[in-house]
């Protein structure tokens, strides 16, 4: 009689756990407003250059998104309990429960920033973090009608503002930058970023979460564009690029000074660090400790090359095969990661260990 007892109260434990994560979590944002480039984009992309651009790629439906299923801010809108955030740019104009302003390309500074500097390889697309908080405010008129209505329906919201910096970087690189010259743009990145973070906790945001940038040096189409013949260029423990990834941890290590700043200049909020880094590198020094079976590396939708990455049969584009098992890969396409890499870095910002402070702890404050 006795052998049964404590399974079931090991099983009502865990249930009345599982009902008390689930209370906290659900309602207690009324919104997730989002801003960020393709690891975030959740349609603005597709809404907005698809009567414009010839070859846009195809996303594999109903996503739109850069991966094959869902992206992290999905993963939070689930958390949280609601739905999927809208694109800016859905004709719906539905925003009573957040938005995402996220655009594929997007960068951290001003196109203006790029011409002055004379670096043109990057899309036309007017879409920066300066560019996307107008479109906020363009927004607000659908959620709040004054200043105070506004300020008291936002700092019941969650903002995530990120990633950014990843393609501002990239572009410059791709124009001939070496990655020590990329590096002298850091401070102005971070700068873009906190500018963004003030302004909204002016506008009334409490709890604001900043991506930092991902390990580009494990990211495929950095291996293969910048591939050397020299091995000291890779660090033996992940087959990753150290200098990029030199370029990352010294964003990385920048943002989160001036983010802590940030918290003590406004007390009342919480800026809070959400870390792509950690797990992308510890995926690539033991991807089957995680499940990818397919490692960190090797790219699951691509074209032929050493990574599967291959600029001119990328995915969406004809000669590009998709493998059949995207989850056991953490690269999608040779940029942007599969949803399975994608959920466990929401669950380590979510619950901890990849976040600054984790957001459950944020909520019980
Ligand atoms: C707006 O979206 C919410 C979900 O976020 C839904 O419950 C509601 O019915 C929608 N309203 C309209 C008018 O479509
Ligand atoms: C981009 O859009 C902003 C409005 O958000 C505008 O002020 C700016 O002039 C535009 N820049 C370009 C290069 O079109
Ligand atoms: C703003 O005010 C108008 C007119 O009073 C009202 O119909 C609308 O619902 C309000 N919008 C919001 C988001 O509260
Ligand atoms: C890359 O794709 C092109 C176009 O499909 C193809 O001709 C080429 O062989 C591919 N390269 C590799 C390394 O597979």
């Amino acid at each position: 009689m006795k052998a049964p007892a404590r399974p079931l109260l090991l099983l009502s434990l865990c249930l009345s756990c599982l009902s008390f994560g689930f209370a906290i979590s659900t309602g207690y944002y009324n919104a997730i407003f989002s801003f960020g480039d393709s690891f975030s984009d959740t349609g603005n992309f597709v809404i907005m250059e698809s009567p414009v651009l010839p070859n846009i790629p195809v996303f594999p439906p109903p996503y739109a998104r850069c991966s094959n299923g869902r992206l992290v801010i999905d993963f939070l809108a689930e958390y949280f309990g609601l739905p999927l955030l809208p694109p800016s740019h859905s004709i719906s104009k539905n925003f009573t429960q957040g938005a995402n302003f996220a655009v594929i390309g997007a960068t951290a500074l001003p196109l203006e920033y790029f011409k002055k500097n004379n670096i043109y390889d990057i899309p036309p697309i007017n879409s920066s973090l300066p560019v996307q908080l107008d479109w906020f405010d363009d927004l607000k008129q659908y959620v709040c009608n004054s200043t105070q209505e506004c300020k008291d329906f936002f700092r019941r919201s969650l903002f995530v503002v990120g990633e950014f910096g990843g393609n501002d970087y990239s572009f410059a690189m791709k124009s001939g930058r070496t990655v020590e010259q990329v590096k002298g743009m850091v401070p102005t990145v971070v700068d873009a970023l906190c500018a963004a973070v003030e302004k909204l906790i002016n506008d009334g945001a409490r709890h604001v979460l900043v991506p930092g940038n991902l390990p580009s040096g494990c990211i495929p189409i950095m291996l293969t564009f910048y591939q050397s013949s020299n091995k000291d260029h890779y660090d033996p423990r992940t087959g990753c690029l150290k200098g990029m990834n030199s370029l990352a941890l010294y964003h990385n290590a920048v943002l989160r000074i001036e983010l802590e700043k940030l918290n003590k200049k406004y007390p009342e909020a919480r800026v809070i660090y959400g870390d792509y880094y950690g797990p992308v590198v510890q995926f690539a020094r033991t991807p089957e400790l995680y499940g990818f079976t397919n490692g960190a590396l090797m790219v699951c939708c691509g074209g032929g090359g050493p990574y599967n990455y291959n600029a001119s049969a990328s995915c969406g584009l004809p000669g590009a095969i998709q493998c059949t098992e995207p989850n056991s890969h953490v690269s999608w396409d040779g940029i942007h990661l599969t949803e399975a890499a994608y959920h466990y870095i929401a669950n380590g910002w979510i619950k901890g260990p990849y976040a600054y402070p984790p957001l459950i702890s944020v909520m019980e404050e």
